[in-house]
């Protein structure tokens, strides 16, 4: 079993980027500038978008954090919205989501210009990746595909199964898995919750993308020896045993799963420190104009 190290692979990208802001500068270009608008006080997003900021200046991007409080009303974020998608400082942006339960999402997400789509989100930049064309692609399904590549995991004419749906992981990943392109050109079955036979499908399949958001949920007894799986799980578990009272959980019981497979990825530090990765190199496309002018 090989443990697919995330972190070491996103490090080893985030000096790559560092190098050519590098040379954007050296040449006296502009230096690519994210924001992000974050609403409200949610654990989990409040450490994303911390790390999301983090990474930024790690590479040497300019970063703007705009914050609103929980009760912020739908119109003052499209008018923000507004204001980022005409300010030409900012090459990129992000709505970081959950939203508020009085937001309107994908709302928020359609008002956003698609060349400053970063996460991918707007249909534009979906409806794009699904038929192949050049597209922002969502940073989670972009990490995992950057992961098997740098791995040499082959994917050609494999039995790929994702568990899960989600329009943020499950239908791009599933996508970008039967694309023609390497990695892609698997045979990919999608199972969500109302799959009546998800575990002989895992059974069968040589790769499971589990992002389903159920800790813990695939069990040893549901994958093929030699396997590869993805985790892409990261439900916060009370825990007595760390400091911050909560333990990053996957989907995956990797105790019982991680014995069979050929290559797994590790909760924390698989697919998580790649998402951020992602979203950078989107940042930086973004700032040099290479997917819409
Ligand atoms: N919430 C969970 N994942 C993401 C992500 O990739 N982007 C944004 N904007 N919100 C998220």
């Amino acid at each position: 079993m090989q443990l697919i190290d995330g972190k070491a692979i996103s490090d080893q990208v985030k000096q790559e980027i560092a190098a050519e802001v590098e040379q954007i500068k050296a040449a006296g270009g502009k230096i690519p500038h994210l924001a992000a608008i974050l609403v409200g006080h949610d654990g989990g997003s409040e450490t994303y978008v911390a790390h999301k900021v983090k990474s930024c200046e790690q590479v040497g991007f300019k970063s703007t954090l705009i914050r609103f409080e929980d009760n912020a009303t739908e119109q003052q974020i499209l008018d923000k919205v507004n204001e980022l998608n005409n300010d030409a400082d900012v090459d990129g942006f992000i709505v970081q989501l959950p939203l508020p339960k009085h937001i309107n999402e994908q709302k928020v997400i359609e008002a956003i210009d698609y060349r400053k789509d970063v996460d991918g989100f707007h249909p534009i930049n979906v409806g794009r990746m699904s038929i192949g064309l050049p597209c922002f692609v969502s940073a989670t399904p972009a990490g995992i595909m950057e992961l098997l590549k740098r791995y040499n995991i082959d994917t050609k004419g494999k039995h790929c199964v994702v568990l899960g749906r989600s329009n943020i992981v499950g239908k791009p990943v599933a996508n970008l898995m039967m694309a023609k392109t390497n990695p892609g050109n698997a045979t990919v079955t999608i199972c969500h919750s109302y799959s009546s036979d998800l575990k002989e499908q895992c059974l069968k399949a040589d790769i499971i993308i589990a992002a389903l958001g159920v800790p813990e949920f695939l069990k040893g007894d549901m994958v093929k020896p030699g396997a590869t799986v993805i985790d892409v799980g990261t439900t916060r578990v009370p825990s007595t045993l760390t400091k911050s009272g909560f333990k990053l959980t996957g989907d995956v019981k990797f105790d019982e799963v991680a014995p069979k497979c050929a290559f797994i990825t590790p909760v924390p530090g698989g697919v998580g420190p790649m998402t951020i990765v992602s979203l950078l190199k989107n940042t930086l496309l973004a700032g040099k104009k290479e997917i819409y002018k």
